[in-house]
């Protein structure tokens, strides 16, 4: 049933070519003029990725489809990247994105930061008073122990995320969350080296990983990404040069 609503979303992507994809030169004109988009509004071009991402990309709290509005453009950036190139998986997306320039997904990436759309309230976190006090602990303090700086160390102190490349944790459905966390931990998702998440994620435990997405699931969303920090990150990431 799923599939067969999102099929027609690829084919939208694959005729509009979002830029080159291998479909458009045989709908486009048959003479020797190079080839161009069939429409220049970019809006119209990502169209097939608001059928799973929500309309202007602001997903809701329902399923595990990632928002992409507000995001921080360099982070959107890398993971259109990392999809295409084979660091983070999922063969739908990383087919979209196949023939799309660098250039490209720097477009793509630019029109859902700007886009200033409200988040949808948050569900109940159903942790009880000392889970909720452990992923309290462990998002806003860390834990020396394990080497696990605290989480808003680098997604910044209200968690929106950090220009030009740390995202927010909020605002995010929690079997995302959950997902991406597991992902990391077995090396399913990878970011640019030095892959400061990686070590993050590989120190927690599953049942960490449980509270801690059920809390930030919990928690109501909105403010806008923090401008870059004078304060350097707990450890170093890749990927976050502008
Ligand atoms: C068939 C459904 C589908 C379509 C169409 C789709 N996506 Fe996705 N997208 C997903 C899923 C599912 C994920 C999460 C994948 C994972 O588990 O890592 C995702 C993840 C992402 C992320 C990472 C978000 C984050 O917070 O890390 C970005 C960016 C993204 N998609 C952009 C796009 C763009 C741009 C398009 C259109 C070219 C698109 N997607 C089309 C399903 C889709
Ligand atoms: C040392 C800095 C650092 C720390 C500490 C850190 N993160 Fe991250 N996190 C990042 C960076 C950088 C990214 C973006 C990685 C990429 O480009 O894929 C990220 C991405 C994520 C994502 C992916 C979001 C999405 O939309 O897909 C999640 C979830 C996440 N972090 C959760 C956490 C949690 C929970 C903690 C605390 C337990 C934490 N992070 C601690 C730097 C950090």
């Amino acid at each position: 049933m799923q599939n067969s609503r999102f099929l027609p979303g690829v084919l939208i992507a694959a005729v509009l070519g979002l830029g080159l994809s291998a479909i458009a030169p045989v709908l486009a004109d048959p003479a020797t003029r190079p080839l161009r988009p069939l429409t220049n509004d970019i809006g119209e071009r990502v169209q097939a990725c608001t059928l799973c991402h929500g309309a202007q990309g602001r997903a809701t709290t329902q399923g595990y489809f990632p928002r992409l509005a507000g995001k921080p453009s360099g982070y959107l950036f890398n993971q259109l990247q990392s999809f295409r190139d084979g660091r983070r998986q999922h063969a739908l997306m990383a087919g979209l994105l196949r023939n799309m320039s660098d250039d490209y997904l720097r477009e793509i990436a630019g029109y859902f930061a700007a886009l200033d759309v409200p988040y949808p309230a948050p569900g109940p976190s159903g942790l009880n008073a000392e889970q909720q006090a452990r992923a309290e602990r462990l998002i806003l303090q860390g834990d020396p122990a394990r080497k696990v700086p605290a989480c808003t160390a680098c997604h910044g102190p209200s968690m929106a995320g950090r220009e030009p490349a740390v995202p927010g944790l909020l605002g995010l459905p929690r079997d995302y969350l959950v997902g991406q966390l597991g992902a990391w931990r077995g090396g399913l998702r990878r970011a640019h080296a030095p892959d400061c998440m990686s070590d993050v994620a590989k120190a927690l435990s599953t049942d960490d990983i449980a509270i801690v997405a059920n809390w930030l699931a919990a928690k109501p969303a909105g403010a806008h990404p923090e401008p870059p920090s004078a304060t350097p990150l707990p450890v170093q990431c890749g990927g976050l040069a502008p």
